[in-house]
Parts: C-alpha cells; structure tokens; sequence
C-alpha cells in the first residue's frame, strides 16, 4: 500500500489513507508519517479499530510515550487504563459515567478550553493520539488551530514584542479559568508554573508558531492583568476561523496531532449522561524551550 495524504484545510490537517496502522510500519513511512505531522500539523487516519496495546504500539513511531502521570487528579487506585495512555473519556475505572458534581469531571471539563497537550510539563508534548473508541449522539466535535498559520498573520509590531517572552504554564491557571481551584497540597506542587517560550520555530518547516495554551497564567517580568490581556489578545486572534479545522469523530477514527504547531478543544456535549470512550497516547516532546528557574 502506498500512503496518500489529502489536505482537508487551506493552512494545515492531512488526511492520510493507504496505511493500516495495526500492522508494522516500516521505517520509511515511519519518517514520512513524522514529516507529514510537521508538514500539516494533524494528521487523520480513518478506520483504525485499535486495541490499546496496538495504539501504543503505532504511537511510538513519532517517538517515546510520555506517561499519563502528574497531568489530572484522578489516582492511580482509579485509573481506568494503562498508564502509558491518557483517558480522555468521561468513564470511572469500572465503565460507569462520572456523576455529574465528580472532581475529576469538573477537572476534566478544562479540556474545553484552547490548550496545547503537556504544556505544563518542564519539556513539553511533541504529539497526541487521539483514538474514538465510541461518541456522543450529538456534540464533541475537537477542533485543532494551527499556530504557524496564526503567527504568520500577526504583524511586524506584534511579532517584534513576543519573539523573546517567556510565559508561565500550569494546569492551576487552565482550571482556575473555569474556578476549579482546590486543590490539594500534593496536586499544588505537582502542578507548579513551568516556562515556556511564546514563539517557538519548527525545526523541519523552519516555521516559527505562537505556543499558545489555557495553561498559561504569567509572562516573565510582565504585571499580571498586562500578560494575561496579551496573552488573551493573541488567543482570540490564533482560534479566529481562518485558522481553525473542526473534527467530528467516527469510532475508528484516529487524530494525530502537533502539540508544538497547534492547540486543540472538545467541544460540548452532554457528558453527564452518555459514554465518550477516547484514549489518548502522548509523545514526549525531547527538549525544554527555556531552561527553567528550578
Ligand atoms: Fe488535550
């Protein structure tokens, strides 16, 4: 089989067909895969009934897993899948529907917000894999923006300003934005503000792109209210249309996407009262942006 990718938007998103991604990937179209990820920034394969051990497997040719520690409160006694995968459904470990008022659903509900997987982690994602194992009737559509599109956009003045800003992620910002904010004192630390540069360059493309999250609370040496309205000004312009794609999901489907060229949300659906099974496996990125302050 020979690899077809189609692109789906005028900036970015390839659809990729002639491969099946249960069997072994040869070294050639491993690197063409990784190539393509910089290329188009989300990749989408169709089709792909994966068993979880067969998601891991595939996943590792973009690189090494990052494992789903330190990056939600639920505890490892009430982990529903292996480790090396990142539940992103709205199931306990048993099957069940978290309930409505559960902590972990009020801490999951922040993947509603514009973010960049693991840009709380000293180095950040370099990728996810986003597998539909079974969706809503209606709602939860992902929608991906592509920050190198967004940037190229922004003018000289604006370019000049964030080129050597450092910003400040946490998943206590993210989830304050929604007034998630106790915390224990374990999750507090394992939680700490991390730095990242704002505007990072894409070593294959060359392409420079806004690392833009929700994660973000505090630009080094900027007053709050100050980087926060800069921070919210580059959001709104990096998620306007033109730069975003939206997925609707098929069980079968798998979305790869650049977590150092693109953010992503879910978007709605009635969480409470239907299954959404979607596994997660994440590539760790392989160096910091900024050396940190710890
Ligand atoms: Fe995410």
């Amino acid at each position: 089989m020979t690899i077809v990718i189609d692109r789906k938007h005028e900036h970015f998103v390839g659809e990729v067909s002639g491969i099946d991604c249960r069997q072994a990937v040869t070294k050639e179209d491993g690197q063409l895969l990784n190539e393509a990820l910089d290329q188009f920034g989300v990749l989408i394969f169709r089709k792909q009934a994966f068993t979880d051990l067969e998601q891991i497997t595939f996943s590792k040719i973009f690189g090494e897993i990052e494992l789903a520690k330190g990056g939600n409160v639920t505890k490892d006694k009430d982990r529903r899948l292996d480790v090396q995968m990142a539940d992103v459904s709205n199931l306990d470990k048993d099957g069940n529907l978290l309930g409505r008022s559960d902590r972990r659903r009020m801490f999951n509900l922040g993947n509603r917000l514009w973010h960049s997987d693991s840009s709380y982690r000293v180095i950040p994602a370099k990728c996810s894999l986003l597998s539909c194992r079974s969706v809503a009737s209606s709602g939860g559509d992902t929608e991906f923006a592509f920050m190198p599109a967004a940037y190229d956009a922004l003018d000289q003045d604006t370019k000049m300003e964030i080129e050597e800003l450092v910003t400040e992620h946490s998943l206590l910002y993210s989830r304050g934005q929604l007034g998630f904010t106790e915390f224990e004192d374990e999750e507090r630390k394992a939680f700490a503000p991390v730095r990242q540069r704002l505007v990072r360059t894409n070593e294959f493309t060359g392409r420079k792109s806004i690392f833009l999250s929700s994660h973000i609370g505090s630009i080094i040496g900027w007053e709050i209210p100050e980087a926060r309205d800069l921070i919210r000004e580059l959001m709104e312009h990096a998620t306007s249309q033109p730069f975003v794609y939206r997925h609707s999901w098929s069980v079968g489907d798998l979305v790869v996407w650049d977590n150092r060229q693109c953010m992503h949300r879910v978007r709605r659906f009635d969480d409470a009262s239907e299954p959404r099974d979607m596994r997660r496996t994440t590539i760790a990125g392989t160096a910091k942006t900024v050396p940190q302050s710890n």
